[in-house]
């Protein structure tokens, strides 16, 4: 028969296993994407950075410059922060890409025509806009941003991006906006696709095809 006293060094080991990951959980970094004159810059921060400060960013973070020619879809599985000027570079690192929790900023007075950006399994959106500084951040959750996953080979995917079938469309108009964040959802998407005849995303997204999509509108 084992001593009591082994069994109470396991169990003190496999705690301290625990409060070990628990304090590193806490220090994990966060990525940060800005683009600014044509540049991106994606940097790993151990604190947050207001909004917009990128000579801070550059400063507090760790940072390297991505050539947009670079940029490929990839999926992000912790919190990631965008500070943006134009819908094009968003596009460019997000249209289809799978983030749960994303956090973005729109830099700069422009104005975003309504264009929608694709994100896959978003569970949590924050945004906020630079211009507006009486309206504080606005944050929403989505109630079940689902479980996607990155495969190797995606079937039917755009452009080599994660499969995904809870996909949320935000509609890039709302920073112009002074309303709050809303959004719906659809259920079973495939099966209604039809009534919604105008929005010729569902035509261009061939990810929309076959299965059952749980689709939601961000406005
Ligand atoms: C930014 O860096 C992270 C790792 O720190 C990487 O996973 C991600 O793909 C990068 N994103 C871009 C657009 O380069
Ligand atoms: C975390 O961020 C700090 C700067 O804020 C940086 O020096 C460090 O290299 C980052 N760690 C990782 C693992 O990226
Ligand atoms: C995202 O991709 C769709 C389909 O290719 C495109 O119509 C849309 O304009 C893109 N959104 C942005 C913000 O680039
Ligand atoms: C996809 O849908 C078409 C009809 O729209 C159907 O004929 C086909 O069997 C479906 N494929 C799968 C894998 O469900």
């Amino acid at each position: 028969m084992a001593p009591p006293s082994g069994h109470l060094f396991l169990l003190m080991g496999a705690l301290g296993v625990l409060a070990f990951d628990g304090f590193t959980g806490a220090q994990k970094n966060s990525t940060l994407i800005f683009t600014k004159e044509n540049t991106i810059r994606n940097c790993s921060c151990s604190a947050d950075i207001r909004d917009c400060d990128y000579s801070l960013a550059n400063l507090m973070c760790s940072c390297k410059t991505v050539l947009p020619l670079a940029v490929q879809h990839t999926s992000y599985r912790d919190r990631l922060t965008i500070w943006f000027t134009d819908t094009s570079a968003l596009g460019l690192l997000l249209n289809f890409t799978l983030v749960p929790d994303l956090k973005l900023s729109l830099c700069g007075t422009n104005t975003l025509p309504t264009e929608y950006l694709a994100i896959c399994g978003l569970k949590r959106l924050r945004v906020s806009t630079e211009a507006k500084h009486s309206s504080p951040e606005q944050s929403l959750l989505i109630h079940d941003g689902g479980e996607c996953q990155s495969r190797e080979k995606p079937v039917g995917s755009h452009q080599g991006g994660p499969t995904c079938t809870y996909i949320s469309f935000v509609d890039m108009a709302l920073f112009n906006r002074e309303s709050s964040l809303k959004s719906y959802s659809i259920e079973n998407f495939a099966s209604v696709a039809s009534n919604f005849p105008d929005f010729s995303y569902f035509k261009t997204v061939p990810i929309l095809s076959n299965k059952s999509y749980v689709v939601t509108f961000i406005y």
